[in-house]
């Protein structure tokens, strides 16, 4: 919970970074209206804006991340990590987002790209542990639905996500805490 919960908060002050840079972008954008032949100049630095502006690029990184997942009907998914964070709830009553911390599961810190059965000092099951998956976007996303389906054998006791956009959102806040 209480991670989660920072988990938002760091996403807040992002937020508000990108707010305070797209301030320093809007002052500067501000000066050329004030000059005299402002009618056809002021255009320019408008449209300009969106693609100069690091803010608007950032921006995305705080609302839904495009996945490499796609849905039932072939196109990309993408993931809220804000409403991730609170499926995550149902998570972390076995699970820790921060590095080298394991409660009844391992921690989920840099899972992407990590074998499965491979944080340190954690027993796995040796189902886990032989599965062969690296842990991806789509190998999240199939596990999460049913993961004693997809692991026979799993000590992970939870019936997993039906809900598709839940799997993505719950994928999006996990990314967060990924190199
Ligand atoms: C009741 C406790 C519990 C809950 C709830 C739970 N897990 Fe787990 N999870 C585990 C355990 C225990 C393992 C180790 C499984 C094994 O060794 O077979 C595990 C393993 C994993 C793994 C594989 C990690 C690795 O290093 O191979 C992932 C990924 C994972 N869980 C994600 C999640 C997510 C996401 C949720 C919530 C949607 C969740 N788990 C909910 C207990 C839980």
């Amino acid at each position: 919970m209480k991670v989660a919960r920072l988990g938002v908060i760091t996403g807040a002050f992002a937020a508000l970074c990108v707010l305070s840079a797209c301030g320093q972008g809007g002052s500067d954008t501000a000066a050329p209206p004030e000059a005299p032949e402002a009618t056809t100049e002021a255009a320019a630095p408008a449209e300009a804006a969106p693609e100069a502006g690091p803010a608007e690029a950032a921006a995305p990184a705080v609302g839904a991340i495009v996945l490499a997942v796609t849905d039932a009907a072939g196109n990309a998914m993408s993931g809220d990590p804000a409403r991730g964070a609170r499926i995550f709830r149902q998570c972390a009553t076995c699970h820790a987002t921060d590095a080298g911390v394991n409660n009844v599961g391992p921690s989920l810190h840099g899972l992407f790209g990590r074998t499965a059965g491979t944080v340190p000092n954690f027993r796995y099951s040796q189902a886990n542990q032989s599965s062969g998956i690296v842990w991806s976007d789509a190998e999240l996303f199939r596990y999460l639905e049913a993961p004693q389906r997809v692991v026979p054998g799993t000590n992970m006791a939870f019936n997993g996500l039906r809900d598709p956009q839940q799997r993505a959102d719950v994928i999006a806040y996990l990314k967060q805490f990924s190199e």
